[in-house]
């Protein structure tokens, strides 16, 4: 017994002193292993006289549980350690600047929706959404194009195997407005379009904003002035624009707005007009008692005038290099 317990306590200053993890670890082998010094004490007990093996079966336990627990905190010890010494020494360069992350940036388009709708928002228009899988009722009929109108042909639309169709544009949003919500109403709507398209200024998906102002004594006057005040916001500076006579189905009188572009030349930028009375009544609003503007006008083309690039397609390709150049 005697012998057992001085064992313990050199093997206690043994472990104290143990420099490595991987001392300690040979030492707990040693000890408490399969074919360790504590382990062969507790095989030994089987052989001593029964009324010895309480005490000397406890004596031996206790040693084991002491020098357990020893390791265990030396462990710990040697291992707080090594992290201090990485920490304070050499290993980790705190003062080492950081690798960079570069900011990204948001998609010109995105920019540009984002702009067109605080300029229009700011203009007491709220903004209202759509589906993008429509029916032609919405897409075409109540814009006053009935089945067999030319203008359809003009839209090169996506037909669904349902009978359903992509919308041509985002002119759709008006009649379920109205139909939702009656007049008065200043509404604007900005989404995806689609059509069967596809060259240096056209792509088969682009982005439209739709505006639509309906209420007791709404004029063209309003419109080519709102558009104007639109415009120069949008460019951020004074722009000459000139309204030129043009066709929808959905509007009459209806306009195109261009702007002075370059050295004089003139860029058209949308499309507008009074909201044709038969399209009012589509939308369930009285035209003896409303009159209506309505304006529409591709977010891309607009993009490309205010960032100087010249293939729409650019905006779809994802090219890092490209998009990288629109971080405010
Ligand atoms: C229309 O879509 C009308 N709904 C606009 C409108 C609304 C007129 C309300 C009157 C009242 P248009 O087909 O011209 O019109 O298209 C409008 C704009 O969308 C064009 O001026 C152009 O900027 C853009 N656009 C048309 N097709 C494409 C295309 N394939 N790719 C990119 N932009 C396009
Ligand atoms: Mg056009």
């Amino acid at each position: 017994m005697g012998d057992l317990e001085d064992r313990a306590r050199e093997a206690l200053t043994e472990i104290e002193s143990a420099a490595t993890p991987e001392a300690l670890e040979e030492l707990r082998v040693r000890l408490l292993g399969r074919k360790g010094e504590i382990t062969a004490q507790l095989k030994a007990l089987g052989s001593l006289p029964p009324e010895e093996r309480p005490a000397a079966g406890k004596a031996v336990n206790e040693a084991k549980n002491a020098i357990s627990a020893a390791i265990a905190a030396r462990r710990q010890a040697l291992s707080d350690r090594r992290l201090d010494e990485e920490l304070s020494g050499g290993g980790i360069d705190v003062t080492l600047p950081g690798r960079g992350i570069p900011p990204g940036a948001r998609h010109p388009v995105t920019r540009t929706i984002r702009r067109m709708r605080d300029i229009l928002t700011g203009a007491g228009f709220s903004a209202r959404s759509g589906p993008e899988v429509e029916d032609e009722f919405h897409n075409f009929t109540a814009l006053n194009m009935p089945e067999n109108h030319p203008a359809r042909a003009m839209h090169d639309t996506f037909y669904l195997p349902s009978g359903m169709l992509l919308r041509t544009h985002t002119s759709p949003v008006q009649i379920r407005s109205m139909l939702a919500e009656g007049a008065p109403l200043k509404i604007i709507s900005l989404g995806r379009v689609f059509r069967r398209d596809s060259d240096q200024t056209h792509t088969p998906v682009f982005h439209q904003v739709e505006g639509l102002a309906v209420d007791e004594s709404v004029s063209l006057a309003n419109l080519k002035s709102l558009l104007h005040e639109f415009a120069e916001r949008f460019f951020e500076r004074k722009v000459e624009v000139r309204f030129r006579a043009s066709y929808f189905p959905f509007t009459e009188p209806s306009a195109e707005m261009d702007v002075r572009w370059g050295d004089g030349g003139w860029l058209e930028i949308l499309g507008c007009g009074m909201v044709h009375p038969e399209v009012l009544r589509h939308g369930g609003v009285d035209p003896e008692r409303y009159t209506g503007y309505a304006f529409g006008m591709g977010v891309e083309r607009m993009a490309m005038l205010r960032y100087g690039v010249t293939d729409i397609r650019r905006f779809f390709e994802n090219d890092i290099r490209f998009l990288g150049q629109f971080a405010p």
